[in-house]
């Protein structure tokens, strides 16, 4: 939800704001702007749409001061237009923000009927306007920004330029991610260590309520109450050349194909291979032992992940487990015994409604575990205990690769728990851990019917609603394709248990519905058969993905027939996401839309 970057350089700052601002379009790409500080006044460049429109821009007119911050938007308060995009002005300020200013409108009434005039419709202008009021009574840089920050409400970061400041740069951090760039003579700003990577890999990430006041020498730091403290100085885990899209045409295509490799390193952190064992912290694995019921809580993807979860948990270790959408956790109140056990799942570890769900439990006094991407995150560092996916830094909006170590971890929680509660004996952990051990390979090979995948997608493309249908544990496997398909090809369609489609959602189907049926090889195939028979009696055009020998003969002829290798059924959830990943991509491809950055959305979802 926005990217702010910051730069006191030793040369011009523009180009190295677009390139930071290129790492975090992930974060929004509804407009850009940057502005810098030369000769005591400031110059500011903003265009609308994507980062390409300013770079375009800046071509003919690049400015030269040393100093200057940047924005990418992911549009809250006021549209998409250029008077609304980032950097806001007023007075000798400009300043990018990231979040909401909840109190904006008070704050707004106040400053117009002192004279105060403002140009947008956004809830930051009013933080420009505060601190030129303060600059112009007489307050220093570092005063007027205390002051200011003292009349926020909401969950935000800033970076703030000030005319005729050219040594300076002031930030802060209440709710929203900001990290400081350590620089040999430089210093850099930027929403995360992705887009400090081509300059330095120093970074100190401020915690909740800091502020700063950067110079080239360094960076003073202070807590919300205004006490100069230390933060550490700490090396990036990201490196620059990790984030490059390669031969790929799409950084979402080139997701997809890692992940044999990033599953392979994240189980490989979980499975002790040579003795067949799950390999976790102790004090966890203890806990799971012990708890009555684990809850889960996330968002999209990664809520999908958790439902997964259960479906193994619950069946594999007969652990109760809740999974909740983050955004309604905390609001339907959940029961939480103290001394309970909660888990949050994250790729960015930035998510506002997943961090507020996570302090919620914080304060109900549960344990909180945490399995994220991005091991410095505000998820992670809030957590008591995290079990990293090492899925690599995912570019693409869509997750694919985030997904499926997520749920490689879960697999590992799940066996962990199933011997802890006494449910597996160590045969069957040994079992389970060479399924698991099999799945990088078993992704090859379904990654080998992308041919197949793409001609069915083509025809996926055409239609204006699609359905796809799975049962268990691949139910969510189901919600998964679906939730892909609209994301990125903004084709509308719904997700079902397969066995619920006649009470309702049959009355959509008719011969120009496709049908995404999920009906791998287990105890539930003859009645997902039966569900598909009765969708293909009503016309609807049925691509039936299966691993079951047999699979030919399956009554009423599907309109496609994807075959995938013969797997463990525990581990279906993992293979079976890939085809769903390729249906999406391939039919967004067709239809031409922007797969890595499809309209209206972001990758990291800062607000709530
Ligand atoms: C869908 C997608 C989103 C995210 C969700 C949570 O492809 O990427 O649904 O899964 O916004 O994001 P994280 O995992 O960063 O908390």
């Amino acid at each position: 939800m926005c990217g702010i970057v910051g730069i006191l350089g030793k040369n011009a700052a523009a180009p190295g704001l677009v390139e930071a601002l290129r790492r975090l379009e992930y974060r929004g790409y509804d407009s850009a702007g940057i502005a810098t500080a030369e000769n005591g006044t400031i110059r500011r460049l903003r265009a609308e749409g994507k980062l390409h429109n300013l770079a375009d821009k800046l071509a003919g007119d690049m400015p030269e001061g040393k100093t200057g911050i940047g924005h990418t938007r992911w549009a809250t308060h006021g549209a998409p237009t250029e008077r609304n995009a980032h950097p806001h002005m007023a007075g000798r300020v400009a300043l990018v923000h990231n979040g909401i200013i909840e109190n904006f409108a008070e704050l707004k009434r106040e400053l117009s009927s002192v004279g105060a005039v403002f140009e947008t419709d956004t809830d930051t202008e009013v933080v420009a306007h505060l601190l030129a009021r303060e600059l112009d009574a007489g307050k220093s840089p570092k005063d007027a920004m205390q002051s200011a920050l003292g009349r926020l409400h909401g969950a935000f970061s800033l970076a703030v330029l000030i005319a005729g400041e050219e040594d300076l740069l002031l930030a802060a951090r209440r709710g929203s991610p900001l990290a400081i760039g350590h620089g040999d003579g430089e210093m850099f700003l930027g929403s995360d260590a992705l887009a400090l990577s081509p300059f330095t890999s120093r970074v100190t990430y401020l915690e909740d309520g800091d502020w700063a006041v950067l110079t080239r020498a360094g960076a003073r730091i202070f807590d919300a109450t205004g006490e100069a403290v230390e933060r550490p100085v700490k090396q990036a885990a990201i490196s620059y050349s990790m984030i490059d899209r390669g031969n790929y045409r799409h950084f979402m295509s080139k997701e997809i194909h890692e992940q044999p490799e990033v599953v392979s390193h994240t189980l490989a952190r979980y499975l002790d291979m040579s003795t067949g064992r799950v390999t976790l912290p102790e004090g966890f694995v203890e806990q799971l032992g012990r708890v009555q019921r684990l809850s889960i809580a996330a968002c999209g993807t990664a809520y999908l992940a958790g439902l997964v979860g259960k479906y193994w948990m619950e069946r594999y270790a007969r652990l109760p487990v809740d999974v909740d959408i983050a955004s309604e956790f905390r609001y339907r109140e959940p029961i939480l015994g103290p001394g309970g056990l909660s888990l949050f799942i994250s790729q960015s570890g930035e998510t506002a409604d997943t961090l507020s769900s996570l302090r919620y439990c914080r304060e109900a006094e549960q344990t909180v575990a945490s399995i994220v991407n991005v091991e410095d995150s505000t998820i992670a560092r809030e957590s008591d205990l995290i079990l990293p996916t090492l899925a690599g830094p995912e570019i693409g909006v869509a997750s694919t690769k985030a997904f499926t170590c997520q749920l490689s971890v879960l697999a590992a929680i799940t066996i962990a728990a199933g011997r802890v509660r006494g449910v597996l004996g160590e045969e069957d952990e040994a079992k389970l851990v060479r399924a698991l051990i099999e799945v990088p390979r078993l992704m090859t090979q379904t990654l080998r019917l992308e041919e197949q995948i793409e001609g069915i997608a083509r025809e996926l493309s055409r239609a204006k609603d699609a359905l796809y249908l799975g049962r268990g544990m691949n139910y969510p496997i189901a919600l998964e394709g679906a939730l892909k398909l609209k994301e990125i090809s903004y084709i509308h369609a719904e997700g079902y248990a397969a066995g619920e489609l006649k009470h309702g959602p049959i009355a959509l189907v008719d011969e120009n519905m496709p049908i995404v049926v999920i009906a791998p090889s287990d105890m539930m195939f003859e009645k997902t058969v039966s569900n598909m028979q009765e969708v293909a009696a009503r016309g609807g055009r049925i691509v039936l993905l299966t691993d079951a020998e047999g699979a030919h003969a399956t009554g009423e002829q599907p309109f496609a027939r994807v075959i995938l290798p013969r797997m463990y059924q525990f581990v279906q959830p993992l293979i079976y996401a890939l085809p769903m990943q390729l249906l999406a991509y391939h039919a967004a491809v067709s239809i031409g839309t922007d797969v890595d950055q499809p309209r209206n959305l972001a990758k990291s979802v800062t607000v709530e």
